[in-house]
């Protein structure tokens, strides 16, 4: 009776896990990690900032700690991830004199890259977040340092490094706020364009940060228009805060207003049961869309085990008490993982 078990025969159920818990002596910890998931990401640390904090030094420590204890638990290892904006080192975009480095010098640096990161997990990874984040929600490339130095052709560049390192290792691109249609369409002709020109493309991450306010029927627009566009989807970082997103500028907001900081916490002292229902329900009927797509999803992950535990506490506003996850503040399962145990194993 554990979401590994009942999925088995449907998709991979993962979850992200960070530094601390992969080396967490907590047996409970330990324990249901090894039975309710089939696969871990790292949450953080294979990201290029820790993997390559100096040009030509690389750390891979963390991330080899990862996959001992992946490899030891039988789960499947996903690279995440190799070109983001966020958290790449800013050494990549600087020449020694502070200079934004020429387009020649950023794809090499990629090419690097991303030769040594996936070279080292060859084997150990089955499938890497190649691009992360490249499209903005109005379908627009993102003005990254990458686009702006490389142009859009850095996604296939990429891809097609990534491919020449580990031609057995299966290529995503990875993106949230999936339901924006304009997105979509951004999302679809990338994979067609990188299709058109012979590069391997397996799967569409769909993150999945979502709110109880995301509308489902539009993030299954998104599903179905890129399971149509000739790719399998994963569900890559998924928890549904429901916690209220701030208005305006809300740092300035919360340092002279602490009325506005409790507004923005409103469930410190626990979740009332109409809200933990209402995420409840919500969390069934996304398994539901799962459940009917299951045949073109090749994972499900949960962006960390446990509540407490969630980036999402930290963020946009600092240190409030969210309840995303399939796992309470004691580890212990939400209402939902029951009946969406029950959904997969008579689906
Ligand atoms: O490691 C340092 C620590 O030394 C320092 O004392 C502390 C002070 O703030 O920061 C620690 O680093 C934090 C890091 O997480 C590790 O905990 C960073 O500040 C914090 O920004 C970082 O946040 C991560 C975030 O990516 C960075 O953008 C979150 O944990 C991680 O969940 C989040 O994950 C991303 C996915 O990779 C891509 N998609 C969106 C998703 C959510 O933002």
């Amino acid at each position: 009776n554990t979401l590994r078990g009942a999925f088995a025969d449907k998709f991979l159920i993962g979850t992200a896990l960070n530094v601390r818990q992969v080396e967490s002596k907590d047996k409970a910890l330990q324990a249901l990690v090894r039975d309710q998931f089939s696969a871990v990401v790292a949450e953080n640390c294979m990201k290029a900032e820790v993997v390559q904090p100096k040009e030509g030094v690389f750390k891979f420590e963390d991330g080899d700690r990862l996959c001992d204890l992946a490899e030891k638990n039988g789960q499947v290892v996903t690279g995440h991830c190799l070109i983001w904006h966020s958290q790449a080192p800013k050494w990549f975009f600087k020449d020694k004199e502070g200079k934004t480095v020429s387009r020649d010098v950023l794809i090499q640096r990629m090419k690097d890259h991303i030769y040594k990161v996936v070279g080292h997990y060859k084997g150990r990874v089955k499938g890497w977040d190649v691009v992360n984040e490249a499209i903005e929600g109005n379908g627009e490339f993102r003005k990254s340092p990458f686009y702006k130095i490389i142009g859009p052709d850095f996604i296939r560049l990429a891809f097609q490094f990534a491919h020449e390192a580990d031609p057995d290792v299966e290529l995503y691109y990875n993106d949230y706020g999936m339901d924006s249609p304009r997105k979509r369409e951004a999302v679809v002709r990338l994979v067609k364009d990188l299709k058109a020109h012979g590069c391997r493309i397996d799967a569409v991450g769909m993150q999945s940060h979502l709110g109880l306010n995301t509308s489902l029927g539009e993030y299954e627009k998104s599903m179905e228009a890129f399971i149509g566009a000739g790719v399998k989807v994963l569900v890559t970082e998924m928890e549904l805060s429901v916690l209220p997103w701030p208005k305006g500028n809300y740092g300035a907001a919360i340092e002279t207003n602490f009325a506005y900081k409790d507004e923005m916490d409103p469930y410190k002292d626990g979740l009332p049961e109409e809200k933990a229902k209402e995420q409840n329900d919500f969390y069934i009927k996304l398994f539901d869309i799962y459940l009917r797509h299951s045949k073109d999803i090749g994972r499900v992950t949960f962006w960390g085990v446990s509540d407490g535990d969630s980036w999402k506490n930290n963020f946009p506003i600092h240190g409030r008490t969210d309840y995303p996850l399939a796992f309470d503040r004691d580890l212990k399962p939400k209402p939902f993982v029951k009946t969406v145990i029950e959904m997969a194993k008579s689906g």
